[in-house]
């Protein structure tokens, strides 16, 4: 006998002995299986008796709260709590129910507030439970996946502009708190009114004044038509505001795999990490840096994998990502942001001193990025995004050497001068998109120096011009969207604007 034949008959014996003792093993599993909880404490129960239970699996209380196995220990079953303990104590009968968690993945969910499990927070009527979905899910493979060539507008000159996001990319959005990152967010979704974009919006161990607020917005600029808002709160259990994200991806991925455009936000993504750091060390798992536990890079990593944009054969739809981290003390190299900025395509840093000198939104130009974005970006905007960057840059450099008061050149004073006018530009309030094509013509007028002799103040005013007459002029928005670099369109557009700006009036040049 050759070393093969012994080997396949080794195999062969092998395999039939694992076939025979799964069939014994399955005949066993008993789903009326009871178990006991042996202590009961802030979201998490270890119960004993559940010799069978499989990771993941749902469990049922008697009192019908729910909760999932998240530990399996030869003596002991660690679960986290899916609702409110409810008077949950020790002795407790715990049941099996074979079923992994599952949640309902339905167009009904459009238009909808739900907790993490599906169910309405709104008092509207229940969600349909047609399809179900689990929870956690494998991302899509790379055979699936194609590339990111559209772009997801936000609507936010400075972002489309400089830090341009594509449909199924992954865009960090960190800063510290109160700089901004919710409202960047929430502009995003708003501006995807006209644009076939479904959106969630999930909010992560947040204040429910919080929540609320960000509901109230999207309700007054008619963003609820599109968008879906699943709510795990602060005081939630650990394990609800675990789950969250992954429940509200699973919704996202059943919109995408019918060909559709997703955007979805978690805010937040710190608050998740700090969910899972409880559970674990009730768990009593080793913390690791922070205290965390070892595994919670997989845990933000495998969330985030699921965002993508499928390929035309798989129905071409995309899944793009906003992950919102809060920073302390803008220290971004923390362990949790170092973790999202290493997993995601970019990021949008948010500056707390560019917020307090009322630069808004607080984008930190020089801290951002966008690493796949680029590709997907209109045309047109190549016309103004290389010079706004470049001109930035030099600027801020500049400015910082400035303000120690030396006698300045003419040049200096000239990249002063067109820098701040680049600020100005750059500032936008909340709630107020533009479209491409006016934020291209907005940003051209700046771009080709027209501005520069106009004073600070009347930037805004020169936008609102602009803004109009991109708006009524018949096919001018469409005309700029569609131009190329060297389009002579570009030279229409400067006279045109040359005409606005002349209008405004011309400041000193000494005038701040
Ligand atoms: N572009 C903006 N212009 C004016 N105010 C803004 C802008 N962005 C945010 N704000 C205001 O700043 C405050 C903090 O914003 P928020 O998005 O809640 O911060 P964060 O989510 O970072 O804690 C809010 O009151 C919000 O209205
Ligand atoms: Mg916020």
């Amino acid at each position: 006998m050759s070393n093969k034949t012994v080997l396949d008959q080794l195999l062969d014996d092998t395999e039939k002995e694992l076939e025979a003792g799964v069939e014994k093993y399955s005949a066993s599993i008993g789903q009326d299986e009871v178990g006991r909880a042996l202590s009961v404490s802030q979201g998490i129960v270890w119960a004993e008796g559940l010799k069978r239970i499989r990771s993941e699996e749902l469990v049922h209380f008697d009192n019908g709260v729910i909760g999932m196995v998240i530990d399996i220990l030869p003596e002991k079953t660690g679960i986290v709590l899916l609702d409110q303990e409810k008077g949950i104590k020790a002795g407790a009968e715990i049941r099996r129910t074979g079923r992994i968690l599952e949640i309902p993945v339905d167009e009904s969910l459009v238009g909808r507030i739900v907790d993490p499990l599906g169910r309405p927070l709104d008092e509207k009527r229940p969600i349909v439970d047609g399809a179900t979905m689990a929870v956690q899910r494998e991302a899509p493979p790379i055979m699936v996946r194609g590339p990111v060539d559209r772009p997801l507008q936000t609507g936010i000159k400075v972002i489309d502009s400089l830090i341009p996001i594509g449909r199924g990319q992954r865009e960090l959005i960190l800063g510290d708190r109160q700089t901004g990152k919710t409202g960047v967010a929430v502009d995003t979704i708003i501006n995807q009114a006209d644009k076939d974009v479904l959106c969630l919006y999930c909010a992560i161990g947040q204040r429910s004044s919080s929540v609320a607020k960000v509901i109230a917005e999207l309700e007054q600029h008619n963003a609820m038509s599109y968008t879906t808002v699943v709510v795990a709160g602060a005081s939630d259990p650990p394990g609800i505001q675990f789950i969250a994200p992954y429940a509200a991806t699973s919704m996202a991925e059943h919109f995408m795999s019918q060909g559709r455009d997703v955007l979805i936000v978690y805010d937040d993504l710190t608050r998740h990490a700090l969910a899972y750091r409880q559970i674990s060390l009730l768990l009593r798992r080793p913390p690791g840096r922070e205290a965390f536990p070892g595994d919670i890079f997989y845990v933000h990593s495998r969330l985030l994998e699921r965002s993508t944009r499928l390929r035309s054969e798989y129905g071409g739809g995309s899944l793009t990502s906003m992950p919102i981290i809060e920073t302390e003390a803008q220290n971004i190299s923390a362990y949790i942001p170092t973790n999202l900025i290493s997993i995601t395509d970019g990021q949008i840093y948010l500056s707390p001193d560019l917020f307090r000198k009322g630069v808004l939104p607080a984008v930190d130009v020089g801290k951002s990025v966008s690493r796949v974005g680029g590709k997907a970006q209109l045309p047109a905007y190549r016309k103004v995004a290389g010079d706004l960057r470049l001109s930035y840059s030099q600027f801020q450099e500049l400015e910082s050497f400035a303000r120690f008061g030396t006698r300045l050149d003419e040049r200096t004073k000239k990249i002063l001068q067109h820098g701040q006018r680049v600020r100005e530009i750059l500032k936008q309030k909340q709630f107020a998109p533009l479209s491409a094509a006016e934020q291209i013509a907005v940003l051209f007028a700046v771009n080709t120096g027209m501005a520069d002799l106009l004073p600070l103040g009347s930037i805004a005013v020169m936008e609102a011009k602009i803004v109009e007459a991109v708006r009524n002029i018949e096919g001018f928005a469409h005309t700029i969207a569609a131009a190329g670099k060297d389009d002579p369109v570009w030279h229409k557009l400067e006279q045109e604007l040359e005409k606005i700006v002349s209008e405004i009036g011309v400041a000193g040049p000494e005038e701040e």
